[in-house]
């Protein structure tokens, strides 16, 4: 006997537990079925984000942040903390705690909204008068049918051709966040955000790391300006990154991995390591779904198609997040949640996707939001671009973290913002700002009319708005 629903939501990552929820305060009868299992075999409700990306590598990056500021940077604030050790142990102890918290987080979530969760795996079955039918396997054997499914199942590492993970000395995401002890030697392939972020953790924590970048430009798809002041302060810190390699041969041995490449001078290379992170890119999770059963149409990558609304080709399925077109981002997944949620309600729900934020957790940290430099010139748009280095303010050289800078780019004729890109401290935070601004179609003019807390990182927002008509006030 099938049980019959409004709404089923298969996945419950950023994209489909967000999407339960909003579609839950919109009346419907919802039911999210997900199979992520912690390590006792019980459900774990996040996804990818929450057990193995955005929450476990950021709870990572502030545990090694400290310990670098303890080695680094306490003794000129006057503090002496003699032998700093780290105790990778307790380091891990704490992020799993992290994620245990979010994971509890969302099933109270659930029960406060009266979401019907099913802990197992989910797989069509067919479509009928009464709607979709899909079958739960797993902790939960059920046939749920409801007129509306949304697809939220997520991504998965790409291995390398040949080279599967094995999550001991081949590392995808997940291995990369739970090595127990620091790798003297650590071999990263891709320079792109999973690259930096865990390359940064372990060179913090002492591991010699170098990172193989098969694209001949260091984050091609950031603001080179902004890329190259980051590339600069990466060299500083000790993280190598080699630019232009094709990879060859991985032999995988007792004692590690040896990655042969050839570097961007053509010269053939063996880079030995104690392990070896292979963060590539994502692809998006279908197997297993039985998407044959409901005619759903997939890309040649494997990922659902949809249209800017977020349907597929098959009426009452929709599929949001990583498993469809876009920037693979937790806040982009669950911005299409809402939106869907909305729309099968009869609202207009709306994702701006020229507003999506980007942001990339290492030190400095790199974020933006709206088009590059180098987008606008190849668009043909006739710009101005403004810059303020952390330099020039005052509570960056408070906090003694001086590094990068925030540059505007607006429109040359209506002054209207049309990117901006920072690096330095807390970029993060400060992008929420941009965001904002450029969803409102503010003006360059605008920030720099606004008052800003003195003295505060966001200062460096405003004078680098100011900048755009030439004017900064403290540079
Ligand atoms: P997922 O989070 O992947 O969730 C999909 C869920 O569906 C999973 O629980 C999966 O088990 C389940 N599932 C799959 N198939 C089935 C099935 N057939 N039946 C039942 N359940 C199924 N993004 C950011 O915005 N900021 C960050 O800082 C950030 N950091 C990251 C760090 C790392 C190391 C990684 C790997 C990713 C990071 N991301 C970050 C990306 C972010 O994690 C993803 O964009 C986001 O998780 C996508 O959400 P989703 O809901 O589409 O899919
Ligand atoms: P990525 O797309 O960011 O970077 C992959 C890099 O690997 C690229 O620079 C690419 O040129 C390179 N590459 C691909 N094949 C290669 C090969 N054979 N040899 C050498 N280099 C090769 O992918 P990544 O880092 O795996 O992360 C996946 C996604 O997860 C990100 O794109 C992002 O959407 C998400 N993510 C977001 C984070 C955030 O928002 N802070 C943090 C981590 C991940």
């Amino acid at each position: 006997m099938s049980k019959q629903f409004d709404v089923i939501v298969i996945g419950g990552g950023p994209g489909g537990y967000i999407a339960a929820i909003r579609a839950a305060q919109l009346g419907f009868q919802v039911a999210c079925v997900d199979e992520w299992k912690n390590a006792t075999g019980g459900p774990a409700l996040g996804g990818t984000c929450t057990n193995v990306g955005c929450i476990p590598s950021k709870a990572l990056l502030q545990s090694s942040e400290h310990f670098d500021h303890a080695n680094h940077h306490f003794a000129e604030h006057g503090i002496s903390v003699g032998n700093v050790e780290m105790d990778v142990g307790q380091m891990l102890a704490r992020k799993d705690t992290v994620v245990k918290q979010n994971n509890d987080g969302i099933q109270y979530l659930f029960k406060k909204n009266k979401i019907a969760f099913f802990h197992g795996r989910g797989a069509f079955v067919g479509s009928s008068d009464t709607g979709h039918t899909v079958q739960v396997s797993g902790a939960a054997e059920e046939t749920l049918t409801a007129k509306h499914v949304i697809v939220a199942t997520g991504s998965s590492a790409r291995a390398l051709p040949g080279t599967p993970f094995d999550e001991v000395n081949v590392l995808s995401n997940d291995g990369a966040l739970r090595l127990g002890a620091v790798p003297k030697r650590l071999a990263l392939i891709g320079s792109g955000v999973i690259g930096l972020e865990m390359g940064s953790v372990w060179r913090r924590l002492g591991a010699d790391v170098t990172i193989l970048e098969g694209l001949p430009t260091f984050l091609g798809a950031v603001d080179q300006q902004i890329a190259k002041e980051a590339k600069k302060a990466f060299d500083k810190q000790g993280l190598t990154i080699e630019l232009g390699v094709q990879v060859g041969d991985i032999k995988v041995g007792k004692k590690g991995v040896a990655v042969a490449y050839t570097n961007a001078k053509g010269e053939a290379v063996v880079l030995d390591a104690d392990k070896l992170i292979v963060s590539i890119g994502r692809v998006s999770n279908t197997t297993g779904l039985n998407t044959a059963a409901v005619g759903l149409a997939l890309d040649e990558r494997g990922a659902i198609v949809v249209d800017g609304d977020c349907k597929t080709n098959v009426s009452g399925i929709w599929a949001v997040g990583d498993v469809v077109r876009g920037p693979m981002l937790a806040h982009k997944a669950e911005e299409e949640g809402v939106a869907v949620a909305e729309r099968i309600a009869g609202q207009h729900g709306h994702v701006n996707f020229n507003t999506i934020p980007w942001v990339i957790y290492t030190s400095p940290e790199i974020a933006w939001v709206g088009r590059t430099e180098q987008q606008l010139k190849a668009d043909g748009v006739a710009y101005k671009a403004g810059t303020f280095p952390f330099l020039a303010n005052g509570r960056a050289r408070a906090l003694g973290d001086t590094t990068g800078m925030v540059k505007f780019l607006a429109d040359a004729a209506t002054d209207e913002i049309l990117g901006v890109h920072m690096v330095g401290p807390m970029a993060s935070e400060l992008i929420a700002e941009a965001v904002v601004a450029m969803e409102f179609k503010a003006s360059a003019e605008d920030i720099a009319r606004i008052c800003h807390a003195h003295p505060s990182l966001s200062e460096a927002t405003k004078e680098a708005a100011l900048a755009v008509d030439k004017r900064t006030l403290n540079f």
